[in-house]
């Protein structure tokens, strides 16, 4: 998506400040879309500089970036990652929703298996509450049967339409995606459960609980909201 300067420089600097914090001999989970792209160039270019790291991508266009950018790659088989760096689409506190490349689905299991995520983002992403719609990937032939619940939770579903292919958005595991606003979302752990609960559904866009940090690219440098986790959650 074409965006204006202030908005691309200020996703460059909250790509490149998040992937500073990534340390010698770890594993990186490598979210999608533009800002995390910022961070998989910059790890590229510190691989270059001799820091070794493998990382695991989360959707062809992360898997394809990180080949060019020269980062040696690993699987969820072989490794857990140490740190996950991703984008979102909306940002409140630390919840989140994702899912504008429709890659939500690898992002949430790569990003929940990290011990740390690292989240990247413009300042347009950030609201007082989550209202964004949230994307639900769903297997094909559940479509309706899956609106048919996201409707009876309040939402109303949206299939996603491809650009410069006619019909759906088929996703990297062959599936589509319904956007479905729900309007502000007071409880967005709630909705979590219910969206999870839907059966055909194969994974939602809301991330809540698992940020352990923001980093917010500005016109004067990066703002880096931390966290608090508690021992127990450790
Ligand atoms: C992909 C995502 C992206 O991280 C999200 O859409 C943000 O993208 P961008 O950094 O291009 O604004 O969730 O599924």
């Amino acid at each position: 998506m074409k965006q204006d300067g202030g908005t691309e420089a200020a996703k460059r600097k909250a790509g490149r400040v998040a992937a500073d914090r990534v340390t010698d001999g770890t594993v990186v989970g490598l979210g999608t879309g533009s800002t995390a792209a910022h961070a998989i160039r910059a790890l590229g270019e510190a691989v270059d500089a001799g820091l070794d790291v493998e990382g695991i991508p989360t959707s062809y266009q992360s898997r394809r970036l990180a080949r060019e950018a020269g980062i040696p790659l690993t699987t969820l088989e072989e490794a857990t990652p140490d740190v996950a760096i991703d984008g979102a689409d909306e940002v409140a506190g630390f919840d989140l929703v994702k899912g504008g490349g429709a890659a939500h689905a690898r992002e949430k299991y790569v990003d929940a298996a990290a011990a740390e995520l690292l989240v990247v983002a413009d300042p347009s992403k950030l609201a007082d509450r989550l209202s964004h719609p949230v994307p639900v990937e769903v297997l094909p032939d559940a479509a309706p049967v899956v609106a048919e619940r996201l409707r009876a939770l309040g939402g109303d579903p949206d299939l996603r339409a491809a650009e410069r292919k006619d019909g759906p958005v088929v996703t990297d595991n062959g599936n589509l995606v319904l956007d479905c606003a729900f309007g502000p979302i007071d409880d967005p752990a709630a909705l979590a459960g219910d969206l999870s609960a839907v059966p055909g559904a194969v994974e939602h866009g809301l991330f809540v609980g698992l940020a352990d940090a923001v980093f917010v690219g500005r016109d004067d440098g990066v703002e880096v909201h931390e966290a608090e986790r508690s021992e127990a959650s450790e």
